[in-house]
């Protein structure tokens, strides 16, 4: 790219963004359809109309701003999400979004206009799967991945369903579905913080994906006996918590033994009274390998493990999947196209997942994902990180990779 985008003008678009949603601890509490995500749309809105650019909103709530070219046969998507994990950080999504807006100012400074290619900046709903549970959500939908009466009964941690979220918000939940959108897709190219440090090893300020470890979250249910924690005798209980105890190690265990990564991060305990031995515990486990194989023996080890111990215990032991999404592997071709375009920068694997890696099948000419590096190696947290200059190199990388993608 002839031009540049200036730290101080990636600062600029930044810090309208960053204080939306953002809670005193620094973390992040945006979710799909509340107010501090409607809050984000209505800045994604202003950016495309600061920029003439039509946005349009698919059944889903997922929106994307056009930048129309005269001749397009097809066209080029970007963009990412604007929600996040309770507690998230900063950079987790949004910088997919703010990098596309920047980048599309970088091209027309460089007098570049897309001729057979539009380009579309996204921005998907509910990626996290923070408020119902499902990943992706609305790239699942609008791919045709998730059935939408199934979508629409989802509730969050209040018993709200997605339907009564949407149609709070002034959405229709009855337009949930398939989208054209991406479904005549040549591209797509999510540009997203690296979650982990493998660009900072490798002193790159930009990467490229080469894929996405298979993952899922699967939902264990303890039962038990409640009773009184002073006068009921240890012999004489039925406890769920110690059930649960042992699984949390037990699932630590299996992917420790197997390469893989286990995660138990919500847990929520019934009646949850500190004098009380609870009747029931629910958890969530997250399971993530190279591969699937790998994934299935780690669920496997622990569902035997864990049944075998509320055997002992007494307790009741329930496991069931709540969502999966398989092995990403991004175009070959693409990556290799997009490494040559940005000369030569690392490609890497991720354990993270991504609209990307939904969207991956659906798009003609192949789905790709730019990194941009995070020293910290920190993510899902308040300390995920990256330098404005590097950020703006991912700006850049991403307008030169929209420009090769839509010339
Ligand atoms: O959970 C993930 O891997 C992604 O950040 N949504
Ligand atoms: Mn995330
Ligand atoms: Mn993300």
């Amino acid at each position: 790219m002839r031009g540049s985008v200036e730290e101080d003008e990636f600062r600029r678009l930044w810090d309208e963004l960053i204080p939306i949603g953002r809670a005193e601890s620094g973390g992040y509490e945006r979710y799909s359809w509340t107010g501090a995500e409607l809050a984000c749309r209505e800045w994604f809105r202003e950016q495309a109309d600061r920029r003439g650019l039509k946005v349009t909103e698919d059944g889903n709530g997922n929106l994307a701003a056009w930048w129309a070219a005269p001749q397009a046969v097809d066209h080029v998507l970007t963009g990412s999400h604007f929600d996040s994990v309770p507690g998230g950080g900063a950079f987790d999504g949004p910088l997919g979004i703010a990098s596309a807006f920047l980048a599309v100012d970088l091209l027309r400074r460089d007098g570049y206009e897309p001729r057979n290619r539009s380009i579309g900046i996204a921005a998907f709903v509910e990626e996290e799967g923070a408020r119902f549970g499902v990943p992706c959500l609305g790239t699942r939908l609008a791919t045709g991945a998730l059935d939408p009466d199934a979508a629409r009964a989802l509730t969050d941690r209040d018993g709200t369903t997605l339907a009564a979220a949407m149609t709070e918000a002034g959405a229709d939940p009855a337009a949930l579905g398939p989208d054209r959108t991406l479904q005549d897709l040549a591209c797509f190219v999510e540009l997203h913080i690296e979650q982990g440090r493998a660009l900072d090893d490798q002193d790159a300020p930009v990467g490229v994906a080469t894929g996405i470890w298979p993952h899922g979250r699967w939902r264990m249910r303890f039962s038990g006996a409640g009773d009184h924690a002073g006068t009921t005798l240890l012999a004489d209980r039925r406890d769920p918590m110690l059930t649960f105890a042992f699984a949390v190690l037990a699932a630590r265990k299996e992917a420790r033994l197997a390469g893989a990564h286990a995660t138990v991060g919500r847990v929520e305990v019934h009646p949850g009274a500190t004098n009380a031995v609870p009747d029931s515990v629910d958890a969530w486990l997250d399971v993530r390998a190279a591969d699937e194989a790998t994934v299935n023996l780690v669920l496997e080890g622990v569902e035997s493990k864990v049944r075998e111990r509320a055997g002992r215990d007494g307790t009741g032991f329930e496991i069931a999947v709540e969502s999966f999404s398989g092995a990403v592997e991004f175009d070959p071709d693409l990556r290799e196209r997009l490494r040559d375009v940005l000369g030569g920068v690392p490609a890497i694997p991720t354990a993270a997942g991504h609209d990307a890696g939904i969207i991956n099948g659906h798009a003609r000419h192949g789905t790709a994902m730019l990194f941009v590096r995070n020293p910290t190696g920190v993510s899902h947290a308040p300390r995920e990180h990256a330098s404005d200059a590097d950020c703006v190199a991912g700006v850049t990388a991403l307008a030169a990779v929209l420009k090769e993608l839509t010339s």
